[in-house]
């Protein structure tokens, strides 16, 4: 079956040699086609050029006629599966608490585990397809989501549990993330050796034999857990075949980045204590610098150096961090123009962040972040707009109109 999008006022982000990501000056690179046309065969992406190059006959044509399509967006860092919201905390950081000291008080990441804990394997699958919906409706087509409010092996598993059917069901492609050491439990409090110990001993282990989770994750950052943690956790991983992702240096320059890289990480994410060192250890590395515009956004936070890492060669990537307590949008449009305005990163950087670089920060980047031959055709069209840099100047206003997800127009 062959379906061909026609009239494309024009093709964003196409590579007629993919590049797995994108780094350093490259970043402000974009190549689009105007007045183009788009064909796809089965799932994938069979052809695309100009126009006047299109001859031959599709089973099924679209006219895109004053619309551009842009690669989907790939969402490399989510907390999608939770319960309930936290409004309350919300108006407790307005009256001047920090992340931190509601942490301490059993507030955050604990008050979400409380909620998962109690609810059903059903409540939380519903609840999460009908924020990947909403995610789908504004232009993404990969989500990587995380465990991490079940606090113990049974939560973590229920939750771990959600997310493949999750998979199964879902035209987005997913990936998953065992998150076990994302906050310390008020039990193990003055003993968190012996709760990195049960995230070894029991949550790796049991997840690896179910082929539950894809990666591992630890909130390395002060006051959550630290390097020497990190480490058992993520060798830990390794041993099972668990690539990491981390949580790092969101809170201070926690070691978490050189941690991370000495892991081959694939990703390392949040990094507002970003500085020189980190940078240097990140240059030369596999690993993927992810910064979450989102929560910096919502928790008011200083902002990572994403200037200066480009400038050095780094490639960025960007995600919406979707959870309750730090960021509770998973509107990759929002993304972009936060990329843009609090970052000053240019319209091209800020696309290559969310689509090509996030692709690579969950391991899809070889199939999806762009649009190139044989990759999979996931893209939207988007509503009648003036130019690619209107996406990310156009905040708040939805600009997706028809998504296709694995070929098929959803
Ligand atoms: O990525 N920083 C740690 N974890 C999440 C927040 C989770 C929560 O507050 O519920 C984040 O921002
Ligand atoms: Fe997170």
């Amino acid at each position: 079956m062959l379906t061909l999008i026609k009239n494309i006022k024009e093709l964003v982000q196409v590579e007629r040699q993919p590049k797995l990501r994108v780094m350093g000056r490259e970043m402000a690179h974009i190549e689009t086609i105007k007045d183009a046309y788009l064909l796809i065969e089965g799932d994938k992406i069979k052809a695309f050029g100009p126009m006047t190059e299109w001859s031959g006959n599709a089973d099924c044509e679209v006219d895109a006629a004053g619309r551009m399509v842009f690669p989907s967006f790939c969402d490399s860092h989510t907390h999608l599966v939770y319960a309930g919201s936290r409004e309350i905390e919300y108006c407790d950081k307005i009256r001047g608490l920090s992340y931190e000291e509601i942490a301490k008080r059993g507030g955050g990441i604990l008050n979400s585990a409380k909620r998962v804990q109690e609810a059903s394997e059903q409540e939380l699958y519903d609840d999460a397809q009908m924020r990947l919906e909403q995610m789908i409706g504004f232009g993404s087509g990969a989500v990587e989501i995380k465990s991490g409010y079940g606090m113990t092996t049974e939560a973590e598993m229920k939750m771990l549990r959600v997310i493949r059917r999750l998979k199964e069901n879902s035209p987005l492609t997913i990936k998953s993330t065992l998150l076990g050491a994302h906050g310390i439990p008020m039990e193990y409090r003055g003993r968190q050796e012996a709760f990195v110990d049960l995230v070894v001993n029991e949550m790796i282990p049991q997840a690896a034999a179910e082929g539950l989770a894809d990666f591992v994750d630890v909130f390395c950052d002060q006051g959550f857990f630290t390097v020497e943690d990190t480490d058992r956790m993520l060798d830990a991983g390794e041993k099972y075949g668990l690539r990491a992702k981390i949580h790092a240096n969101e809170l201070a320059y926690s070691g978490g980045i050189q941690c991370a890289v000495r892991h081959n990480a694939l990703s390392c994410d949040h990094l507002e204590y970003t500085g020189d060192d980190e940078i240097k250890a990140l240059l030369g590395s596999e690993t993927m610098p992810t910064v979450l515009p989102g929560a910096a956004f919502f928790l008011n936070m200083v902002h990572a150096p994403v200037r200066k890492m480009m400038d050095a060669g780094l490639g960025v990537a960007m995600a919406s961090d979707c959870n309750p307590g730090s960021s509770p949008s998973a509107n990759m449009q929002l993304i972009l123009s936060m990329a843009c305005i609090n970052y000053r990163m240019l319209p091209e950087e800020a696309i290559n962040a969310v689509t090509l670089n996030s692709a690579y920060a969950m391991g899809v980047s070889g199939e999806m972040g762009s649009i190139a031959v044989g990759k999979r055709a996931n893209f939207y069209i988007t509503k009648p707009i003036p130019s690619y840099e209107y996406m990310p100047y156009a905040y708040g206003e939805n600009k997706v109109d028809i998504v296709f997800l694995n070929g098929k127009r959803i």
